[in-house]
């Protein structure tokens, strides 16, 4: 099937590693030109000659913070100013941050939703006016646990769920310009958050017990891998899903609660 993605351009965010790594490696294999941004420049020079190797894409590297709102909108102006436009933004950047309510300091309350919400909305914000032009597509990558926080998931239930309350709004406003806008929500995927978890939680065990392992309570029986959380993303950004806005996906190996 043809995906649609030939010549597109994408920015993504939190790309160095995990499943921002894996989507711009795959849009990139679908013939997109992509943007990539993390605040480690070495592991994201290191992730750019990874793409433009496996792929023969062209790849932007730019060191950004999403926490900061300048550079939010230089990400987007550094594409539109290299590639000439924007098709295709996955606000992707973020971090575990999932303790009891009373762990939660007023400064990482503040730190977790500059990251996982404003860092969206900014560059969607800037991301916008090109979208619109090119009738261009958001995903925002949130976590299953927004729909059913369960205890000792704070403060990232709360990011994640205005998070998706981002998304549907927005599909709203921005559908009449042909922009769609998506979410996926993430259980538990393969990456390097979930790896220093299982050392946390489980050194004696093998990753292959570790993945396997009931307590996770996964009907699939295991993790998932950034491969498989990366094709969910493309195929609502593709035009496979030219019908699909305003919608959550849920990548959780069915551990989710809800729909
Ligand atoms: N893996 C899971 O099971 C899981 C579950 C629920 C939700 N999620 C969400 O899914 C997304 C991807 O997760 P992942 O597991 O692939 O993460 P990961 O492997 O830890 O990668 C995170 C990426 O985001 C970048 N990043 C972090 N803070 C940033 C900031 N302030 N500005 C710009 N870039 C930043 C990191 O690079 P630098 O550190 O160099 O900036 C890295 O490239 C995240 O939003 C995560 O919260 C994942």
């Amino acid at each position: 099937m043809d995906l649609g993605l030939k010549g597109k351009v994408a920015l993504i965010t939190g790309a160095s590693k995990g499943i921002g790594l894996e989507t711009a490696m795959q849009l990139a294999s679908e013939g997109a030109r992509v943007t990539i941004c993390a605040r480690n420049i070495e592991g994201l020079e290191a992730a750019a000659k990874r793409i433009a190797k496996e792929t023969g894409a062209e790849v932007l590297p730019i060191q950004a913070d999403v926490t900061i709102v300048e550079d939010c909108k230089r990400i987007v102006d550094k594409t539109v100013e290299h590639f000439g436009k924007l098709d295709i933004l996955v606000n992707n950047a973020g971090t575990s941050s999932a303790v009891p309510f009373e762990k939660v300091e007023p400064e990482l309350w503040q730190y977790d939703l500059d990251l996982k919400l404003f860092g969206a909305i900014h560059c969607s914000r800037s991301a916008v006016p090109y979208l619109k032009e090119t009738g261009g597509s958001i995903v925002n990558v949130t976590a299953s646990i927004a729909k059913t926080p369960p205890a000792s998931s704070l403060p990232t239930s709360v990011s994640r769920a205005a998070g998706m309350a981002l998304t549907k709004a927005m599909s709203k406003d921005l559908g009449p310009d042909n922009v769609r806008v998506n979410t996926v929500c993430i259980g538990l995927i393969r990456s390097e958050q979930i790896e220093k978890r299982w050392r946390r939680e489980a050194p004696e065990l093998t990753w292959e017990q570790y993945e396997r392992d009931p307590r996770h309570q996964i009907p699939l029986g295991r993790i998932g891998d950034t491969k498989e959380a990366a094709k969910v993303i493309v195929f609502l950004i593709s035009d496979a899903a030219s019908y699909v806005t305003g919608t959550s996906i849920n990548i959780d190996g069915g551990k989710s609660g809800v729909l």
